[in-house]
């Protein structure tokens, strides 16, 4: 969506930076887009409620009970009528709430209740910046899907010199405006937040099976083979699917990404395992193979620990894995409707995605770029190419959720036969 004729809810926190955010809701307002206030607590201390309604034209909203602002509107759906959250200043605090999901006074709260995307842009001293309680808050939100912009480095209010200044409002319009070409609700859960009878889940009365991270491969009982694959864009298609109403089954390898709700998930260590999950998980309406199968394993796996000694360093011996996608495409019977594979390339993506779509006898490969310069293995983001039978669809760059969101709308209307 353009910035135009966009809806933003701006929360200022306390901190010397919210001056700043003044002239944000100008630069939005300029550039279209609406604006609604909320002022925190602290942030009253720096700029006053006035200014902000004079600015953006609108009340601001400061009190999680307000009789008035609950008469005018409802903080869930002050929330939700948005179609991005800046947070402006972010501080330590609000991140902090954020991250463990406090909601003790009307910030808070909206960041906890809103499906939208949150996007801040942090401001505090450059100790706390740097602090290990902000470096883990950053990083839970950024898993959680949360956005950032800044902080910059420079010269800061209390005389010291380093990262903390927030982001000027032009970075920070920019930010917002990059963030609403990406913009959809977050989803729920499968069945949470639906009015029973509701037909808008393109996958509902479908069964999903996906697979996701990588696998280990033993090489004797402390050590193995293994990839770099985070199981994040896995994991978020089996969050999407559940959210448009399928029945999915998840298939893990080792990962640190906590199991999805309202999925049934199976972990399992290596490619054998997983083919064996995989298998008995059958039939399905779809499978996607998002895991980073390992295609060789050690022939023959030590009992004992491998000890270093005298003698010439151990060959390892590797053998073929089974190639799990390859198996389930050529299933005689009860093969899915529709097998999805991905394809890791760091070169030619798409030439090898397509030799890939037929040697594996698969409907669509979704290929992406994961040379070390793009970030992928691990990173939040995501350029991925559909690749099918009669053509090629490449997405812009976008967050994993948001590919995973895609890409289920983009089965279920494969799966009603339309074009
Ligand atoms: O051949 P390559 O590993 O690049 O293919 C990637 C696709 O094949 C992914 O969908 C992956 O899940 C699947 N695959 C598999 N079993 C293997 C190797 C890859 O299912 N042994």
């Amino acid at each position: 969506m353009p910035l135009k004729s966009s809806r933003i809810l701006l929360i200022v926190g306390g901190g010397i930076a919210a001056y700043k955010a003044l002239d944000l809701v100008r630069r939005l307002r300029e550039r279209g887009a609406s604006v609604r206030a909320v002022l925190t607590q602290a942030g009253a201390q720096f700029v006053t409620p006035l200014s902000l309604a004079a600015l953006s034209g609108q009340s601001v909203h400061q009190d999680l009970f307000s009789l008035t602002d609950e008469a005018e509107m409802g903080h869930i759906e002050l929330s939700r009528d948005a179609d991005l959250v800046i947070v402006a200043p972010a501080t330590a605090d609000l991140l902090a709430k954020a991250a463990n999901g406090l909601a003790n006074d009307l910030a808070s709260t909206l960041l906890l209740a809103t499906d939208k995307r949150v996007l801040a842009a942090p401001a505090m001293n450059l100790r706390m910046w740097l602090h290990p309680a902000t470096r883990r808050n950053v990083a839970t939100l950024r898993g959680d899907g949360m956005l950032f912009v800044g902080p910059d480095d420079g010269e800061m209010a209390c005389g010291e010199y380093g990262p903390g200044r927030m982001a000027e409002p032009l970075t920070i319009v920019a930010a917002a405006e990059a963030a609403l070409k990406t913009q959809t609700a977050i989803p729920l859960p499968l069945g949470v937040g639906v009015r029973p009878g509701a037909t808008d889940l393109p996958l509902k009365g479908r069964r999903v099976v996906i697979t996701s991270g990588p696998t280990h491969e033993p090489i004797d009982p402390v050590r193995y083979i293994a990839n770099r694959s985070s199981g994040k864009q896995g994991h978020a298609i089996a969050r999407a699917a559940a959210a448009a109403g399928a029945e999915v089954v998840l298939i893990s390898g080792p990962v640190s990404v906590p199991d999805p709700v309202g999925v049934a998930v199976t972990h399992v260590e290596t490619a054998r395992e997983m083919l064996a999950a995989v298998e008995g998980a059958l039939p399905a309406d779809v499978y996607i193979g998002a895991a980073a199968v390992a295609d060789w394993r050690v022939g023959s796996a030590q009992a004992q620990k491998l000890k270093k000694g005298a003698s010439a360093p151990p060959a390892l011996g590797l053998v073929e894995n089974p190639d799990i996608l390859a198996t389930v495409a050529g299933r005689k019977s009860g093969r899915p409707g529709l097998v999805v594979g991905f394809a890791a390339e760091t070169n030619d993506v798409i030439a090898h995605a397509q030799q890939k779509l037929a040697r594996k006898g698969c409907d669509l490969i979704v290929a992406n770029d994961v040379s070390p310069a793009t970030g992928v293995m691990g990173g939040d983001r995501n350029t991925v190419h559909l690749v099918g039978p009669t053509g090629v669809e490449s997405w812009p760059d976008l967050p994993k959720d948001e590919v995973a969101a895609r890409l289920v709308a983009h089965l279920g209307k494969l799966l009603s036969g339309a074009p």
